[in-house]
């Protein structure tokens, strides 16, 4: 693995009662990229997310990142080496404001741990405080201050989406994975989040990994892409030379009209 690789994915397999979800899947993530990762319904791409974010176990196989395999870690191990998945505002958060949802990712610092919030009230005050200017900092960088204090319930989907992101923003992250994040976003809202992970990228260093349907987005976004199919990858490349590869777009994608 060159120093360049972030992640490492080298002959995982998962199965689902028989079924080969994953299947003797090797692929890499460059350092700094925004990676795409396409295929068709069905083609093991969430699996294969699930697998690098600790929420399944592969049956075979190693990821390797920063040097040590990681498969099987569990998802709490992975975010605080810097893995990250993003999920939806979940229920329970949706009656907090945009601001306080950024301020209770866990941090892995110090007030998370009961012992030392019972014993040390002093010392969470002050990280409390620096929660709330990074969490502002991440509001102002995502230009989500006019909905800073309103409760998450009441955003608008696209700027739950950019909420999730801002999500990340609060732990050092390093490989951030996003599973269709831009489904069911508008037009503007999805300029807004392509651009914040474009910042995100260019400004503050972070990796992307990105699984997305719609081809265009893919497209402005990622470089390289890779192409799934039942399980396995079946080519990488600029989306302009997957799109140029009539077999690739016609075998998988049924005619080349959908993927142009
Ligand atoms: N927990 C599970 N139990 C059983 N089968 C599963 C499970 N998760 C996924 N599968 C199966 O594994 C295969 C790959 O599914 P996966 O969700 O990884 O595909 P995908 O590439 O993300 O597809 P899509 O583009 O539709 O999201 C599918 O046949 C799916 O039905
Ligand atoms: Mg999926």
């Amino acid at each position: 693995m060159s120093n360049d690789t972030i992640i490492d994915v080298k002959s995982v397999s998962k199965e689902f009662g028989g079924l080969r979800a994953v299947s003797d899947c090797s692929l890499s993530v460059k350092r700094g990229s925004i990676t795409g990762l396409i295929g068709p319904n069905g083609a093991g791409k969430t699996t294969l997310f699930n697998l690098v974010a600790g929420a399944l176990v592969p049956d075979s196989g190693e990821i390797i990142f920063g040097g040590e395999d990681i498969a099987g870690l569990r998802p709490h191990a992975l975010f605080a080496k810097g893995i990250l998945r993003t999920f939806q505002i979940a229920h329970e958060f949706s009656h907090m404001t945009a601001l306080e949802n950024l301020m209770v990712v866990p941090s892995g610092q110090p007030g998370e741990n009961l012992a030392t919030n019972w014993f040390r009230p002093g010392a969470v005050a002050g990280i409390e405080h620096d929660v709330r200017i990074k969490a502002l900092d991440v509001i102002e960088f995502l230009k989500l201050g006019h909905v800073r204090d309103e409760l998450a319930g009441n955003l608008s989907g696209g700027q739950k989406k950019l909420l999730e992101l801002g999500r990340t923003m609060m732990v050092d992250a390093s490989l951030v994975l996003l599973d269709e994040v831009a489904a069911g976003v508008n037009r503007t809202l999805l300029k807004d989040l392509a651009a914040n992970i474009v910042r995100m990228n260019k400004e503050l260093g972070y990796t992307f990994f990105v699984i997305e349907h719609d081809m265009d987005l893919i497209g402005e976004l990622c470089d390289p892409v890779i192409v799934m199919a039942e399980g396995a990858v079946i080519a990488e490349g600029t989306m302009d030379e997957i799109r140029a590869n009539p077999a690739i777009v016609e075998a998988y994608f049924g005619t080349p009209v959908e993927v142009g």
